[in-house]
C-alpha cells in the first residue's frame, strides 16, 4: 500500500470537543421553537453543514419554515455556539492530538484540516493551534459538505498530496464516507468507530500508535 504523505484531521470531535457546545447551542434553538431535539438527534449533525444541520433538526417540527426564518434561525444558533466558544482554551484539546501531531511533524508528514465549520478559524485560535497546520480546507472553502469528499480534495490539493497517500481523522459517519469517495485511507474515532468501511479504528487518538496510523508498524 502506498505510503501515508499527509493526515487530514477533522476539528470537531477530533482536535478539539466543541460537540457540547454544538448541542448546548442547537438545544435552546430548538426549546425556543417548541421543536423535540435530543442527544440521539445531535448525533446525526456530526460533521454536517450548519443549514445541513437545521434541515434535520427542523424534520421534527410542526410547522413549516420559510427560507429568510430558516436563515435567522440558522444565525441565531451560532450566535449562541459563538458565545460557548468563548469558553475554549487549549485544555480542550483531545487527548493525543499534541502527541501526534508533534510525531507526524517530525517524520516529515503534512498535516492538514479538514473541517465543515465556518468556525474553524476562530476554533485553532482559541486552542493555540492557528499556526499548527500546513494547510486549512474548512466550511468557509466549500460548497458540498461531507459526505461530499470537496473538503478532503481540497486539504489535499493545499498540501500537495495524492488522495491514495492521504490519511484522514474522523469522528463522524458522514466524514468516513467523504473520506472514503476522496480515495483516502480513513482513521475512525469516538462517535464513528464503529463505522464498517472505515480502514482503521480506535477511541481517540491516545489509543492508536503513529506506525499504525502511518502503516509502517511491523507485523
Ligand atoms: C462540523 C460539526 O465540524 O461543523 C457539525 O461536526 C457542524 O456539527 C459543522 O454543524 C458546521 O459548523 P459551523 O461552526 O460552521 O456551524
Ligand atoms: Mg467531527
Amino acid at each position: 500500500m502506498a505510503n501515508i504523505a499527509a493526515v487530514i484531521f477533522d476539528l470537531d470531535g477530533v482536535i478539539v470537543s466543541t460537540d457540547e457546545f454544538h448541542y448546548l447551542a442547537w438545544k435552546e434553538l430548538a426549546d425556543a421553537e417548541d421543536i423535540p431535539f435530543d442527544r440521539a438527534d445531535n448525533e446525526r449533525l456530526r460533521g454536517v453543514s450548519r443549514m445541513e444541520s437545521l434541515d434535520i433538526l427542523l424534520e421534527k417540527a410542526g410547522k413549516p419554515y420559510s427560507d429568510a426564518l430558516k436563515l435567522e434561525m440558522a444565525e441565531r444558533k451560532n450566535a449562541i455556539y459563538r458565545g460557548l466558544l468563548e469558553r475554549l482554551s487549549p485544555a480542550d484539546i483531545l487527548p493525543g492530538v499534541a502527541t501526534v501531531l508533534d510525531g507526524l511533524r517530525q517524520r516529515g508528514v503534512k498535516i492538514a484540516i479538514g473541517s465543515s465549520s465556518k468556525n474553524a478559524g476562530p476554533i485553532l485560535e482559541a486552542i493555540g493551534l492557528a499556526g499548527a497546520f500546513d494547510a486549512i480546507a474548512d466550511g468557509t472553502h466549500i460548497t458540498r459538505s461531507k459526505p461530499d469528499p470537496e473538503v478532503f480534495t481540497l486539504a489535499a490539493h493545499r498540501v500537495g498530496v495524492l488522495p491514495e497517500h492521504c490519511l484522514v481523522v474522523e469522528d463522524a459517519h458522514a466524514g468516513v464516507e467523504a473520506g472514503l469517495a476522496a480515495g483516502m485511507r480513513v482513521l475512525a474515532v469516538g462517535s464513528a468507530a464503529d463505522h464498517p468501511s472505515a480502514t482503521l479504528r480506535a477511541e481517540d487518538l491516545s489509543a492508536i500508535s503513529l506506525d499504525a496510523m502511518l502503516g509502517t508498524a511491523s507485523a
